[in-house]
């Protein structure tokens, strides 16, 4: 008896190939397997419908015959998908997803390939429980033997525009996190599973290989799924198009005592920049780099998420998508929003294509602003100017990208990041008078030694007298306070500093409704490839920041006033004078809290706030404070391998300290004195690591600690997922 109960249709095009042969004859050891051949299938005489499974093994390169013989195809593929049919494409079956009307994008990989290492797929951990995967009982399995070449099809700069990302390959023990093998489409009933590599039975011939049993289980689950269980097909999509979705999303790594709760943290996958943001309507839109496929960077889409108070997020599907014939084909990469003469809103963004990285223009006429329309003319900036010396990289012909906008009297003007080779970063100032048609004028501010070889994400804010321009050069937020020249072009730099001596980067603001200056970053991850595929997730976006400059040119610095309203649970500590070795534990878990307090230290003291401690004290986070500056201590932070245990450390001023902490997850964003920030990011590995001790050394016998006006709180969540508590 047939292991499955399942009716397999097996497609030939003309002869069975070797591969398809030994695959086929595979087969019919576990379901019944008929042979179906394309050319039938296009001239009407077959009907799929007698069929649990369509199986397409293809490991030749699909000539133009074949496509043409796919798209006649997809007439008959479509009606038996909508009657609930299951398609599955293997190999390079997947490359025909456009011609079989599956998919408008198709991969862009193909290729045969192989391996000194075993090789095989790498699930994504959001899919982990997917039913494909079952009976593996890690997220990488080996399938493939070493060094036999075989086909594959892949999406590897592109996505497919519906289907989701179930898998990318590991090589040995490396995973190639953005080589994305294994896709799945649900159209209506009907569901398509591609697996464009590792699924090969000849590259085993010969070979003693323990890989080819997990071959065989793969497929057979493909088969077992799309043929007879529907009901066990998973409904579950990381691309989600409602609420709803978005809300189950979250709820699948709600567990990770490591995800922020109330930081703006994107529903999964990977997350950089924050873009776009604008207060429109009266509503808080932030877009933030996004890649649907997976938790690394690559494939950039922009994710939306919108907030009626600023700290109550509301998750929106993908804003700005790739366009597979556009000069944003690579990704929609970093820009910011405005709103035009005619109250249009519209952004600025970076396209890229092959090596190519230039401005791009979209409008809405969506008052939620969720999708965008393409200018015709992208990219509205043909190339970077020639009168300067543009670096140009192994990457990129010219380093030319990100976009701040803004209107002075009737002109707009725009900086785009770049770098002059053999001098290092720059912002390019450009004018226009209706944001499609861009004059250079010039280079607004370049670096000197130590400001980076690439200023990326510019943006130059006014605070009444003073004008302040910060760029990322790849290793910190560096500013400059001063005033911008906009017809010189030139900036007088008065001041300068970091914006953040952390993981903070690529912060972008707007000036809300009521004139305050809001700004957010991108905070990076400080931990592997590895552990970020295993989370799920990577990056998340800091808390909203209000900045301003006073009359003397002094940067401020403070959390946006509302995340107060999202205090629960209050603690406070007497004021108090602590020798060497007192201490005192807080009441507060949860690791989703504020603390916020004065210190003074005296005759060689030092302030030490243990944060993120495990029960018996082996994990700990220190923040100490001597007088001159605030170290993170992350050496004990946690006994995960790949973790990140560099302290980070900033300058403070004065004899006393006034800090705000915020411990969110894994992560800790602090301020101090409303004037400088330190975020960053811890990773303990007991999700109980949340206590919280003051307390104080010395150097010397009379060192003593003042704590002054000492409050907590535990913060809510900012999305309405439930939670891990
Ligand atoms: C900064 C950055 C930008 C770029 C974007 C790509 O983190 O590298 O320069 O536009 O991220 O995701």
């Amino acid at each position: 008896m047939d292991e499955l109960s399942v009716r397999v249709g097996f497609v030939v095009v003309t002869e069975l190939t070797d591969e398809q042969r030994v695959a086929r004859d595979w087969a019919t050891t576990i379901a019944s397997v008929e042979t179906v051949s394309l050319d039938a299938l296009a001239d009407g005489a077959i009907d799929l419908s007698a069929f649990d499974v369509v199986w397409w093994h293809c490991d030749l390169q699909l000539d133009d015959e074949r496509r043409e013989l796919a798209a006649d195809c997809a007439d008959a593929v479509d009606s038996y998908l909508r009657g609930g049919g299951g398609l599955l494409l293997t190999l390079n079956a997947l490359s025909a997803v456009e011609e079989l009307g599956v998919d408008p994008v198709a991969p862009d990989a193909v290729g045969t390939e192989s391996s000194p290492h075993p090789t095989g797929l790498l699930a994504k951990s959001i899919h982990a429980d997917h039913p494909l995967f079952e009976g593996f009982d890690t997220l990488g399995v080996h399938m493939q033997p070493p060094e036999v070449p075989r086909p594959f099809a892949r999406y590897e700069q592109i996505l497919p525009a519906d289907g989701q990302i179930l898998a990318s390959v590991v090589h040995g023990d490396d995973y190639l996190v953005n080589l994305n093998s294994v896709v799945e489409w649900q159209r209506g009933e009907g569901v398509v599973y591609g697996i464009g590599a590792e699924v090969s039975f000849l590259s085993h011939r010969g070979h003693e290989f323990e890989t080819m049993g997990s071959n065989e289980h793969v497929l057979r689950n493909a088969l077992a799924l799309l043929g007879g269980d529907n009901h066990r097909r998973p409904t579950f999509t990381d691309r989600p198009t409602d609420a709803d979705g978005f809300t189950a999303m979250r709820e699948r790594l709600a567990d990770d005592h490591h995800r922020p709760r109330y930081h703006l943290a994107g529903p999964a996958n990977w997350v950089n920049d924050p873009n776009g943001v604008i207060q429109f309507d009266g509503t808080y839109h932030m877009f933030y780099q996004y890649n649907p496929a997976g938790p690394f960077h690559g494939t950039i889409h922009w994710g939306h998420a919108t907030s009626e108070d600023l700290v109550h997020w509301e998750d929106h599907p993908v804003a700005l998508t790739p366009d597979p014939d556009g000069p944003d084909r690579d990704g929609c990469w970093s820009g910011c929003a405005v709103v035009d003469d005619d109250g249009t809103p519209t952004i600025l963004y970076t396209g890229g294509r092959d090596h190519h990285q230039l401005p791009c223009l979209a409008t809405t006429t969506d008052p939620m602003l969720r999708s965008w329309e393409r200018d015709p003319d992208n990219p509205i900036i043909e190339a970077a100017p020639d009168d300067v010396d543009v670096l140009r990289t192994d990457d990129w012909a010219a380093e030319f990208r990100d976009h701040a906008v803004w209107k002075v009297g009737d002109d707009w003007y725009q900086l785009i990041g770049s770098a002059i080779s053999e001098v290092g970063g720059v912002a390019l100032l450009y004018r226009s008078s209706d944001l499609r048609e861009w004059e250079y004028v010039g280079p607004l501010h370049a670096g000197t030694e130590g400001h980076g070889t690439v200023w990326e994400c510019p943006e130059l804010l006014e605070f009444g007298e003073y004008d302040l321009l910060h760029v990322s050069n790849y290793a910190d937020v560096r500013y400059f306070v001063g005033r911008a020249d906009l017809d010189a072009p030139d900036f007088d730099v008065e001041s300068e500093g970091l914006l953040d001596y952390g993981d903070f980067y690529a912060p972008q603001s707007t000036v809300a409704d009521d004139g305050r200056t809001l700004s957010w970053g991108w905070v990076k991850e400080g931990r592997g490839v590895e552990s970020q595929w295993h989370a799920g997730w990577s990056g998340t976006l800091s808390l909203p920041r209000e900045l301003s400059v006073d009359e003397h040119g002094t940067l401020t610095q403070r959390p946006a006033r509302e995340l107060e309203t999202l205090r629960g649970r209050h603690v406070s500590l007497a004021d108090q004078s602590l020798g060497a070795g007192d201490s005192t534990s807080l009441p507060v878990s949860g690791n989703a809290y504020e603390l916020n307090f004065d210190v003074a230290v005296a005759d060689g003291g030092v302030f030490e706030l243990d944060l993120f401690e495990s029960p018996a004290g082996l994990e700990r986070t220190t923040v100490g404070y001597d007088g001159e500056r605030v170290v993170v201590d992350r050496e004990h932070s946690s006994r995960t391998h790949d973790v990140d245990r560099e302290p980070r450390s900033m300058p403070v001023d004065g004899d006393s300290l006034s800090l705000r902490v915020f411990v969110d997850g894994s992560v800790l964003e602090l301020f101090a004195d409303e004037r400088r920030c330190l975020t960053t990011r811890v990773y303990p590995t007991r999700a109980d690591a949340d206590g919280v001790t003051v307390g104080a050394r010395s150097e010397t016998q009379d060192g003593r600690v003042e704590l002054r006006n000492f409050d907590a709180w535990e913060l809510d969540a900012a999305f309405d997922a439930r939670s891990r508590d």
